[in-house]
């Protein structure tokens, strides 16, 4: 598929779909802006050759000359509502009329709106919202909550996680916000389940399930588990390769902090807001966390947002207590009027059902046929429109394929058209949560053409 817009979006049929070169010379331009002003994140600067994205609709993205790529990524795995939704930026064009800015400190309907909308999807017993400016400073808060309310200073994550880029600001803070936050200290890390390259040597995901969690009980317990305030996980972990838990997983986990007086931090950063097919990935298990943490997928990342979904318990500990925690734009309205629409906007055109049915009936079979295609697909594992296809040199050794092949699929992926999210030696199959079947079969096709090439001659 190696579209241009004039084909696929609102303009005129009769436009040609060749480029002109005023459009072509925005590309340019844009290219050259970039590489002259722009520092880019997690990157050696000088080499970088960075994508020109100039506009999208639904699940399509193009450059200023009009080349058309399926966005299999959601960008940074945020865009589940698609782009452009018009309910959204309607939504956030008349906050802007309305009242574009607002102190966190005072009361503001749209906050109050916002804050319902997400207490409303979440399990009975969480009925408060702090809202952050992303995922990362939604971590953040989270550990804070727990550490306070628990009294505790440990927090436990796997070696396989994602949770954010942020850390120094508030202990590099002079005046007393310092000195209740001083706990960078106090991380400790273990493994979670991972069957396909287990650290258990197990053969079953039962027994993946069972010495993870013994795994996880001795480290509790060899950390002392009364300097442990929280565990902290992503209900799917991500960025590290789509790893869904095992059955029992969850619920092992959060029996195990029930035991020890421990908190649960689900991170749903990512896997939150339909993309297994559920409001939370966690409602795939039968498992209530302590703490929500959310972002991407709330809003679709139409403004920047993240926040903390807080249960009851810990919420009252603030009752009375300072919370020592906050941010300028907590809650800010253009933020806060893009999740009423797009939570509402989810739930009329029950995107997250689809998300569901496309996992089920398109996607899971469709990546499983090129499984059974392609020897460098290693693994598939995968719900909703979350997957990762492992791509192996040797189905057997289990060899990741390298940096410079994966390089060469994601040009040749691009080349056709679609623009895909690489992590490691995997592909992460992670359209929005609107994408119809029609695009995954123009996906799938692009994806089996590609690794139909002979990659690892
Ligand atoms: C699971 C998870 N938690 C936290 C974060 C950090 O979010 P942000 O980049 O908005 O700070 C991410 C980002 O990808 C994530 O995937």
């Amino acid at each position: 598929m190696t579209d241009t817009i004039a084909s696929t979006s609102t303009s005129d049929s009769s436009e040609e779909s060749t480029p002109n070169s005023a459009l072509l010379d925005m590309d340019a331009r844009t290219v050259e802006l970039d590489r002259a002003h722009v520092f880019h994140s997690w990157s050696a600067q000088g080499a970088l050759k960075p994508l020109v994205l100039a506009g999208g609709l639904g699940s399509k993205v193009w450059d200023h000359s009009g080349r058309v790529y399926l966005d299999f990524s959601s960008q940074l795995v945020n865009v589940n509502i698609g782009h452009q939704h018009p309910a959204v930026i309607k939504g956030i064009i008349d906050q802007a009329n309305l009242m574009a800015t607002v102190a966190p400190s005072t009361a503001n309907i749209a906050r109050g709106e916002a804050a319902k909308r997400i207490v409303d999807r979440a399990p009975d017993g969480f009925n408060k919202v702090f809202f952050t400016n992303g995922g990362a400073d939604a971590i953040e808060n989270a550990i804070r909550m727990a550490r306070l309310h628990t009294g505790r200073d440990k927090v436990l994550s796997t070696y396989r996680s994602y949770h954010g880029n942020t850390g120094a600001a508030v202990v590099a803070t002079g005046d007393w916000r310092r000195i209740p936050n001083e706990f960078s200290r106090g991380h400790v890390h273990f493994f979670g389940p991972y069957q396909y390259r287990s650290e258990f040597w197990a053969t079953t995901p039962e027994q993946e399930c069972e010495r993870a969690l013994h795994h996880l009980e001795r480290v509790l317990v060899s950390e002392g588990s009364a300097s442990i305030a929280a565990v902290l996980i992503e209900s799917v972990p991500g960025t590290a390769g789509v790893l869904i838990p095992p059955a029992g997983y969850l619920a092992g986990i959060r029996a195990l902090c029930d035991k020890y007086g421990i908190l649960l931090i689900l991170d749903e950063v990512m896997a939150g807001f339909g993309r297994t097919g559920k409001w939370f990935a966690f409602q795939n298990h039968d498992v209530t966390p302590d703490l929500i943490t959310f972002a991407k997928g709330v809003n679709s990342g139409y403004v920047p947002v993240g926040g903390v979904i807080i249960s009851d318990a810990i919420a009252a500990s603030f009752d009375t207590t300072v919370f020592p925690g906050g941010l300028t734009y907590s809650g800010h309205p253009l933020a806060m009027a893009s999740i009423i629409a797009a939570l509402d906007a989810m739930e009329a055109e029950d995107i997250v059902g689809n998300a569901e049915r496309i996992g089920r009936d398109v996607l899971g079979p469709g990546l499983a046929a090129l499984q059974a295609k392609h020897p460098i697909i290693g693994d598939v594992r995968g719900v909703g429109v979350f997957w990762a296809l492992e791509l192996v040199t040797n189905r057997d050794t289990k060899e990741p394929v390298a940096a410079p092949i994966m390089g060469r699929i994601k040009a040749e992926l691009l080349a056709r058209g679609l623009l895909p999210f690489l992590a490691d030696n995997r592909i992460h199959v992670v359209p929005p949560c609107v994408v119809t079947a029609d695009e995954v079969a123009q996906a799938l096709a692009i994806y089996d053409e590609v690794l139909s090439l002979d990659l690892l001659a």
